[in-house]
């Protein structure tokens, strides 16, 4: 048999041109134009798996469909489940890009394309572990199975729903994904922690139709001079929330993660240059890291209502709107924070307003236990992808089925990085370094002889 270091110089052309392959497909799951896109790219997977020697298929959900891929049999042998998402974000501002989102190039040692970090790319690498080992050996050294969704980026639950209704067919003693960053160019990181999401829409509708702001304003309530109050009642200048009840259930990281935490290389200004900007926002006694990782946190994504056009219109529009979310972190409950702030809001309105507040589905933050054994296993894989031993660290975004996994399949969770804070995931010109990706196949590859050699621990689901 040969290492994966030769099999990755014996096959890179295939491996790269296979990934562009996998990039080309213009997922993007919350457009309804490509909901073909995402079918053909499922299918498309399923009959890779097959091609290596995997079985597999896809289920329908209510969503886009999950595919599901399963090694051939080891018997005696544990299973480990990998997890990604083959859907991709929106590509605009299109006009930013340096490249066709969906004609992936490389640049510099990275690829360029919508998905390429997130999470095409990292996906890939295990997927391409999986070819190594159906080549290079007889059998794989544990069972394997591929479980991957096209609704994440959505925040659709159809996928979630299908963990809880296939535990049986899911069943796995240990997961592992590769959604979240790495902590810094050439500090690799595995994620312990999840913030969760609350996410609204919200419209307030005033007058019965647009009004001259000159015969009426004063007197008629202005939903846009609503709407920027009744938003700012939310948060405070240091980003405290303000609905009643809204810290009752954080739970505080323990202080031996604090301490860890405080020991994190982060240059807080370089984290503002990266962002253009001189400075920011928080609770006053909260470093960066713990604002992102450990505390709760309030934005507005989107405003809207009135004049937007060119110059000036004396308006007193009829309505507006925003979309704004809170992201959570361990045991806070979207659902009690969806019940507060509707008190919260509905107590604040001004006469001749009324309030629509639309409320999408939510997310509980979660956290995994980093003492257990995999956890170590995994370190040890990292150490062998990256040459370097990684960071226990948390990650400020949410990945919503992770919480399905701890509560029906298993709290044997590893969350490992392959990916950069700075690959633009989202944004335009999103990429990935190769060398990153081929470090991240090495880890995968890795990881499978290193949890095979655990003692099995009794499951707990
Ligand atoms: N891969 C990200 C989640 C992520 C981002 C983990 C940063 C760690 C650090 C995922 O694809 C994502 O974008 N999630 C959304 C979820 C939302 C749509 C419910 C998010 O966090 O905004
Ligand atoms: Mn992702
Ligand atoms: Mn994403």
């Amino acid at each position: 048999m040969g290492t994966i270091a030769e099999y990755i110089d014996e096959n890179e052309p295939r491996i790269q041109e296979e990934l562009f392959t996998f990039l080309r497909m213009p997922s993007i799951s919350s457009q309804s134009e490509h909901e073909e896109d995402c079918q053909q790219t499922a299918r498309w997977l399923v009959d890779y798996f097959r091609k290596i020697g995997f079985s597999a298929r896809e289920y329908p959900t209510e969503g886009h469909p999950v595919v599901l891929a399963e090694s051939p049999r080891v018997e005696g042998a544990p299973t480990l489940l990998i997890y990604g998402h083959y859907d991709v974000q929106p590509v605009d501002p299109v006009a930013l890009w340096e490249s066709d989102p969906f004609e992936p190039q490389i640049r510099e040692g990275a690829v360029y394309a919508r998905g390429a970090s997130d999470d095409k790319g990292p996906l890939w690498a295990h997927i391409q572990a999986a070819a190594f080992w159906m080549q290079s050996e007889q059998r794989p050294a544990m069972n394997v199975k591929f479980f991957l969704e096209g609704d994440e980026e959505t925040g659709n639950e159809a996928a979630s729903v299908f963990v809880y209704q296939n535990t049986e067919l899911l069943r796995c003693d240990y997961l592992v994904l590769s959604d979240s960053p790495q902590f810094a160019s050439g500090q690799p990181a595995i994620t312990c922690g999840l913030r969760g999401m609350a996410y609204y829409e919200v419209k307030l509708t005033g007058p019965n139709r647009d009004l001259h702001s000159g015969m009426f304003g004063g007197a008629i309530t202005n939903p846009c001079n609503a709407l920027t109050r009744l938003l700012a009642s939310l948060v405070d200048r240091d980003g405290k929330i303000q609905v009643p009840g809204f810290y009752d259930d954080v739970l505080r990281a323990s202080t031996e993660e604090m301490a860890q935490l405080e020991m994190l290389p982060l240059e807080e200004e370089h984290f503002y240059a990266a962002a253009g900007v001189t400075g920011g926002t928080g609770e006053k006694d909260e470093s960066v890291l713990s604002r992102i990782w450990l505390r709760p946190s309030f934005d507005i994504h989107g405003l809207s209502g009135g004049y937007q056009g060119e110059g000036s219109k004396t308006v007193l529009p009829a309505w507006a709107s925003a979309k704004f979310s809170f992201r959570l972190v361990p045991r806070q409950s979207p659902g009690d924070i969806t019940k507060s702030l509707r008190l919260f809001l509905a107590g604040q309105l001004p006469p001749g307003i009324q309030m629509e507040l639309q409320s999408y589905a939510g997310t509980p933050g979660i956290s995994v236990d980093i003492s257990q054994p995999c956890m170590k296993a995994a370190a040890r894989a990292v150490e062998f992808g990256f040459g370097r031993s990684p960071l226990f660290i948390r990650e400020g975004g949410s990945i919503p089925i992770v919480s399905a996994f701890a509560e029906a399949l298993t709290p044997h969770i590893m969350m490992i990085g392959f990916s950069q804070t700075t690959d633009n995931a989202h944004g335009p010109n999103e990429h990935l370094s190769m060398a990153d990706f081929y470090r991240g196949m090495k880890t995968s590859a890795r990881l499978w002889r290193e949890l095979a050699a655990l003692p099995l621990e009794p499951s707990t689901k």
